[in-house]
């Protein structure tokens, strides 16, 4: 499973590429505004840190705006991926990116339908937002279920992006239900690695080591 970083933040970025775990970012409106950066400045340098797919949120809602938007944001980076909302006009949009050999990661997907479109018009990923539909009190997770099952009746190619995840169980359920990609905030990345037993086990190997007096190096 790819991990891709839910933030605007290049402080958080960079710390996270460093340790190895990143296959890329995604960024969406409200993230860039909390980030309070220029939008093109702040991908721009996001793509300079991360090799790997940057996904950029067009701000139009319509097929014209969409298209010119799209085009300047894939000209910021080769890693450039351009992301549009899942509406007729966003559809159409990624099946005009597609043929140009731009990168489309179709986002705010909340049902099953949603995907199939996403895939027949060439989505490269498409983005289900699990937290947000458990907030709501339905399973975000049948829907990364539905999808995979979906895609893989008919080989759709499209990446599964499992996006809006707020815990540490998300990443796993996602895993398990054959999620491609999964999108997380920083904090829920670094949650992965923890476990008390590691915890406590380490601080037992400390003392014991320093009992020891000895040195490795
Ligand atoms: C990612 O592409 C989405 O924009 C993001 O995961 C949404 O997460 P949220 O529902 O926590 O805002």
């Amino acid at each position: 499973m790819k991990f891709f970083v839910d933030t605007a933040e290049i402080k958080d970025i960079r710390d996270l590429y460093e340790t190895g775990l990143l296959d890329g970012v995604t960024t969406n409106p409200s993230l860039v505004a909390k980030s309070g950066r220029n939008f093109k400045e702040v991908i721009k340098e996001i793509c300079s840190i991360v090799p790997g797919p940057v996904s950029a949120e067009v701000a139009a809602t319509d097929y014209e705006g969409m298209i010119a938007e799209g085009r300047t944001l894939a000209k910021i980076a080769d890693n450039v991926v351009v992301k549009v909302p899942l509406t007729i006009d966003g559809l159409r949009a990624t099946k005009t990116f597609s043929k140009e050999g731009i990168k489309i990661n179709v986002t705010l997907c909340f049902s099953p339908n949603q995907a199939l479109l996403a895939a027949k018009v060439g989505a490269t990923y498409i983005s289900p937002f699990i937290g947000r539909l458990d907030d709501i009190n339905l399973d975000g997770m049948q829907l990364i279920r539905d999808i995979r099952q979906i895609y893989d009746n008919y080989a759709f190619t499209t990446e599964i992006l499992a996006a809006s995840i707020r815990s540490a169980n998300h990443v796993t359920e996602a895993a398990l239900a054959g999620a491609d990609v999964a999108t997380i905030p920083p904090a829920v990345i670094y949650k992965l690695a923890d476990h008390p037993l590691t915890k406590s086990g380490l601080e037992q190997f400390v003392k014991d080591w320093k009992a020891t007096g000895q040195s490795i190096l």
